[in-house]
């Protein structure tokens, strides 16, 4: 193992999409930001210094951050934010993980341009699970806004109404030829005949689980959230906004001089009229002159891939129910914890809040838009969590009376209540180091069912199953699997369903759990986890460094 060493220079620049030049955050100058590569093992020092206007902070979305909770990167969470023309070092060792995971900023919505590829290559001398691919290649989605996001949130916020969409899904920065003015800013992936190429897909896109397909070409599923999974093959896949995916593409073997269109469309069921409902395509290349008969036309005069309706959530459901893990003789996966010690039932949801005094709210019924677990819309203090936590200094900062059951249990996936009030408040739940965890997450359909991906900090937890309508605690449990289910970090809350989860709490700190929408994050969809220190050095979180970032 090795030492890394990283600098990333937060800086603004003038990049133009869809004939509109922008100023934007961006590290280093790059749009998608530069992509990390390390080892397993490695110990990597990503130096960042900013030099825009905004506060930031990064997060390095799936790494597990083991007794190294500062350097986990949400704002008001593990860290305050990094100020104008403040440096900080983040500092940590990648234990016990291999495959694709990503970084971006974590405050406000500045991952809409501060977001790259993570890389983590297994230890000299192990080999993949699969044949070694001729080449790999990052495949990252986002979106592109005209607009200020930054603007975008805060005037939503203010006004309580459901914020504006972006102008265009992106792959790898580009929006494609089917936005306006954007055929020269296609993705195209050349390719040659009769090879495999590994795709390392990540879903950084603000507010959107996307599917994804490449005309007359099937994908194996071989990696979710960088921990191997029993290989399957499908044409189409969905990837939630923090969810990666590593697939296998096998290259036609006769086939030379074409291209065939590769594509990604929304889904959702959220009730608002106002979705972006738009296809990002890219090409992929086979040989020098590939055949496009059209570059005028849209679709650059190739076949269409058909993707799944909007609203596909017998899809979905198949899909994201199809992950087990690899769990061989050489590639043994992470056991699930067969008993549960703390058990935990939490709605995932919208709601509203009152509009305040003297303002004019745009939301339903003249109030703001709100989300919340277990009607608990989630407070970012204006200090750091951990801080307060590793200082003995709750006192104003935070409660540890995060509710392990809704306070009125409703129906939740029926007819909604007429109270859709949300409560403020920034409650946590403390466990005991290496308490084993369960938690039901329920979708509620108050203002409409969605399909949430929720994301946890600090660990992967086990996909032990997933359901339409209420969970049943009677029956349900029967279909739990506990022989080898999927190891994620991020995984849907299936909309007007629930998903089931199990994890060890053997990581000490303060750990975020939210909805990896950014709309949903900044509405409250949010919580965090007080992982207290075992009785062993290697069971305690660290001090902080010494560069840490004050408010
Ligand atoms: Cu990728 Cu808390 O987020």
């Amino acid at each position: 193992s090795i030492t890394r060493h990283y600098k990333f220079n937060v800086r603004l620049q003038n990049v133009t999409r869809l004939c509109h030049t922008k100023t934007i955050l961006t590290v280093n100058g790059k749009f998608p930001g530069p992509r990390i590569i390390a080892r397993e093992g490695d110990r990597l020092l990503i130096k960042v210094v900013n030099h825009v206007p905004n506060n930031v902070s990064f997060h390095w979305h799936g790494i597990r951050q083991l007794q190294s909770g500062w350097a986990d990167g949400p704002s008001y969470v593990t860290q305050c934010p990094i100020q104008t023309g403040q440096t900080y070092v983040y500092n940590f060792t990648i234990v016990g993980q291999r495959g694709t995971l990503f970084w971006h900023s974590h405050i406000s919505w500045l991952r809409a341009t501060l977001y790259g590829p993570l890389i983590i290559l297994p230890k000299h001398n192990v080999s993949y699970p699969f044949p070694k691919p001729h080449k790999e290649v990052p495949i990252l989605f986002g979106e592109w806004w005209n607009a200020d996001t930054e603007a975008v949130i805060n005037q939503a916020l203010q006004t309580g109404a459901g914020p504006n969409n972006s102008d265009a899904y992106t792959i790898n920065g580009l929006p494609g030829p089917l936005y306006n003015c954007s055929a020269n800013e296609t993705f195209k992936l050349n390719v040659k005949p009769g090879k495999t190429y590994l795709l390392r897909l990540i879903n950084a896109a603000l507010n959107d689980d996307l599917f994804f397909r490449i005309q007359n070409h099937s994908l194996t599923i071989v990696e979710a959230d960088a921990v191997y999974v029993k290989p399957f093959q499908t044409d189409t896949l969905l990837i939630a906004p923090g969810q990666t995916t590593n697939v296998l593409l096998k290259t036609n073997p006769n086939t030379n001089n074409t291209a065939f269109l590769m594509a990604a469309s929304p889904y959702s069921t959220a009730a608002s009229g106002t979705f972006d409902n738009t296809t990002i395509v890219g090409v992929l290349e086979y040989g020098k002159n590939p055949s496009i008969s059209s570059f005028s036309n849209a679709s650059l005069g190739l076949p269409f891939p058909i993707l799944p309706l909007i609203n596909a959530t017998s899809f979905v459901a198949n899909f994201t129910s199809t992950f087990r893990s690899l769990n061989t003789v050489k590639f043994p996966a992470n056991k699930v914890p067969k008993t549960v010690q703390r058990r935990f039932f939490f709605t995932v949801g919208l709601g509203t809040n009152p509009c305040p005094k003297n303002q004019t709210c745009q939301g339903p019924n003249g109030t703001k838009f709100s989300a919340s677990m277990n009607n608990i819309s989630f407070s970012l203090p204006t200090t750091a969590l951990l801080q307060s936590y590793f200082f003995g200094k709750s006192n104003g900062v935070y409660t540890t009376d995060f509710p392990s059951t809704p306070l009125v249990p409703f129906n939740y996936t029926g007819t909604p209540p007429n109270n859709t009030m949300v409560s403020n408040g920034t409650k946590l739940v403390v466990l005991p180091f290496n308490t084993t965890v369960e938690v039901v997450l329920q979708d509620t359909s108050i203002l409409g069912a969605e399909n949430h991906p929720l994301h946890l900090h600090g660990y992967n937890f086990f996909v032990i199953a997933q359901g339409s309508g209420n969970f049943d605690p009677k029956k349900d449990p029967a279909r739990f699997n506990l022989v080898d289910p999927v190891e994620r970090n991020t995984a849907g809350v299936p909309s007007g369903g629930w998903l089931a989860i199990r994890f060890q709490a053997d990581n000490p700190g303060v750990w975020f759990m939210h909805c990896h929408f950014d709309v949903h994050l900044s509405w409250g969809l949010r919580m965090a986890w007080i992982v207290l220190d075992g009785d062993l050095p290697n069971q305690k979180l660290l001090p902080p460094p010494s560069d840490l970032p004050t408010c």
